[in-house]
């Protein structure tokens, strides 16, 4: 079993065969994805919205990060494990984001992933001098959540396009192994997708892309209350747990379970012994 690689990843794209991605969070999933033979996990810091309760992804800071990257990694064998740098680990400076992308790389991902386009070229430059491979994240960028107004697709005029366009050209051209594109029209996916040479990890951005990721939890039904347009539940979760849930309690109260075969033996035991009462 090999392990897959950003030049896997880059294989892939040649040979058109479409990349898998979803998030995960924690071990068992990452182990479950890994075995099912997922290729990318992302460790994203969406984390901070499923698994932590943020209303954002702003709050999430590198410890939390890096606690469940080293989880995720741990039940990883072939997947590539990207680390997604929160808000604040790379945007405040070069130095802060070699030292914040190398404690992801200590903590078992492979590569990691940057929100932003040309902004961020220097960071990207460096962090690819130094052998980091970078994964790149254009269009709706969550961190940039309060100037856009609220979660809404992104380069949906000419100049906004024109903006993301250029900004995936020059990524490219850094050397970023792959680029998420969210929430930006299918067109505009395709052309960026049939430009580039790195392969485009769609979410929200139609077909035509060279892979798509999800976060694990939407595409399984977990994630309660509304759900953007892109997201299909592929497992109705929430009622299957809720169901599952129900069915335990009904089951402890009536006294079903634990059953002699959920129970453990005791060959000859007599509890007058453990009363001390003498025979
Ligand atoms: O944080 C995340 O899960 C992401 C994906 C949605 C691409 O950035």
């Amino acid at each position: 079993m090999e392990r897959v690689t950003p030049i896997t990843l880059k294989k892939m794209k040649g040979a058109g065969e479409k990349i898998t991605s979803l998030t995960a969070y924690d071990y068992p999933t990452a182990l479950l994805l890994d075995e099912v033979g997922i290729d990318v996990i992302l460790v994203g810091d969406s984390l901070g919205m499923v698994m932590l309760g943020y209303e954002t992804t702003l709050p999430v800071s590198m410890q939390e990060m890096l606690h469940h990257t080293r989880a995720v990694a741990r039940g990883v064998k072939r997947a590539l494990v990207v680390g997604d740098m929160p808000f604040l680990s790379f945007q405040t400076g070069v130095e802060k984001a070699v030292e914040n992308a190398g404690l992801f790389l200590k903590a078992g991902a492979q590569a990691v992933k940057l929100e932003g386009g040309s902004e961020i070229l220097p960071v990207i430059d460096t962090l690819i001098s130094f052998g980091i491979p970078v994964m790149g994240h254009l269009g709706l960028t969550p961190m940039k959540i309060h100037s856009y107004g609220g979660y809404k697709a992104q380069g949906r005029t000419e100049e906004a396009a024109r903006r993301i366009f250029n900004d995936a050209r020059q990524l490219d051209s850094a050397g970023v192994f792959s680029i998420v594109l969210e929430s930006i029209p299918w067109k505009l996916a395709k052309t960026i997708t049939e430009e580039v040479g790195a392969p485009t990890i769609g979410i929200g951005s139609g077909p035509y892309c060279d892979g798509q990721v999800l976060v694990f939890h939407d595409a399984m039904g977990l994630t309660p209350g509304y759900q953007p347009r892109h997201v299909k539940k592929f497992l109705q979760g929430q009622e299957i747990f809720r169901t599952a849930v129900k069915s335990y309690m009904e089951e402890v109260r009536s006294g079903d379970f634990p059953s002699p075969a959920h129970s453990f033996e005791m060959k000859d035991f007599d509890p007058e012994f453990l009363r001390g009462v003498q025979k």
